[in-house]
């Protein structure tokens, strides 16, 4: 679709290169790290540099947001993830489902690790994990989470980083959240897109109008009931032109300009909007 490839977004290679550096500099003390992945979009929601950024150190995968995701879906990335041979767990840190699966899961990934940790006589030592992730995926919410909600002990480990706060969840876990932005796969102009309906990038990059379109484009390709059924289309309605899709939902909905032309930025916000709001149930934007 010609609409949807007309964007460039722009992305800032200082800003990585600064966090490749912060992360250089707390990689020695990270045992393990966690990397949070929207369920609704794993692979667009992955900053491309992390295999590279964190090579050697185990992994755990923790699917953020489930709770706005196809359970199928979900279901299917974290059996696919599982069979690749990275742990993975999905979680919703709203209500908090699937996080108590998290400590076990880290325990694991490390057995080894603890058990020679218990020979040498460390056995007391935590498990120190990077909560890795790119802006808006729910560090901070899961990390809320982890840490009961309540007021996060704060370990200070002076000299070293002295501006990174860790986190001391139970199971004897420290956490360290991001330092600096990792930021998702601007160049990749589908990663991008996905992360815009999301909201995870900001609208003011993209044309409204353009970014709902493509939106259409991807729920009529998996989610044509949930249209059908929240715009009270029929089968007419889908004529392979997601630019007459959403003329034809602005028309449904009274979206009409003087003249009787469908005002489509109304339209198009709308439909964003309430894919956001999960007006049209929950969505899976990637299938495994
Ligand atoms: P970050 O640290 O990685 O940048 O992400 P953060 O935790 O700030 O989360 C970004 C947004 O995603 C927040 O929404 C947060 O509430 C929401 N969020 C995080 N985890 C979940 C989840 O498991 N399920 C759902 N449904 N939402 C989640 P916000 O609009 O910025 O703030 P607010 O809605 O909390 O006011």
């Amino acid at each position: 679709m010609d609409r949807e490839q007309s964007k460039t977004i722009q992305w800032f290679p200082g800003h990585m290169a600064r966090t490749r550096r912060k992360i250089k500099e707390v990689l020695p003390q990270i045992d393990v790290v966690a990397e949070l992945l929207d369920a609704r979009a794993p692979l667009s929601s992955r900053n491309p540099e992390m295999d590279a950024l964190t090579a050697g150190k185990p992994r755990v995968l923790v699917l953020t947001k489930s709770d706005m995701a196809d359970e199928a879906a979900t279901r299917r990335w974290v059996a696919a993830f599982q069979k690749q041979g990275t742990p993975a767990l999905a979680v919703d840190c709203k209500t908090g489902r699937g996080v108590n699966g998290f400590v076990p899961m880290l325990r694991e990934v490390m057995a080894d690790k603890l058990a020679m940790w218990e020979q040498k006589g460390m056995g007391g030592r935590p498990i120190r994990a990077l909560v890795a992730g790119i802006p808006n995926v729910g560090k901070s919410s899961f990390i809320n989470r982890m840490t009961k909600g309540g007021k996060a002990k704060v370990e200070d480990r002076p000299g070293v980083t002295r501006q990174n706060q860790w986190f001391v969840i139970g199971g004897g876990v420290h956490l360290l959240d991001t330092p600096g932005v990792l930021w998702p796969k601007f160049e990749d102009q589908t990663a991008a897109m996905y992360l815009a309906f999301t909201g995870a990038i900001k609208d003011q990059v993209l044309d409204g109008e353009e970014l709902a379109c493509a939106l259409l484009t991807v729920l009529e390709r998996d989610y044509k009931d949930r249209l059908i059924e929240r715009y009270k289309l029929d089968d007419s309605a889908f004529c392979g032109d997601s630019w007459e899709l959403l003329q034809t939902i602005g028309r449904k909905r009274g979206m009409l300009v003087s003249g009787g032309e469908v005002n489509t930025e109304r339209a198009a916000s709308t439909v964003l909007d309430e894919y956001r709001g999960g007006k049209l149930g929950r969505i899976s934007l990637e299938q495994p």
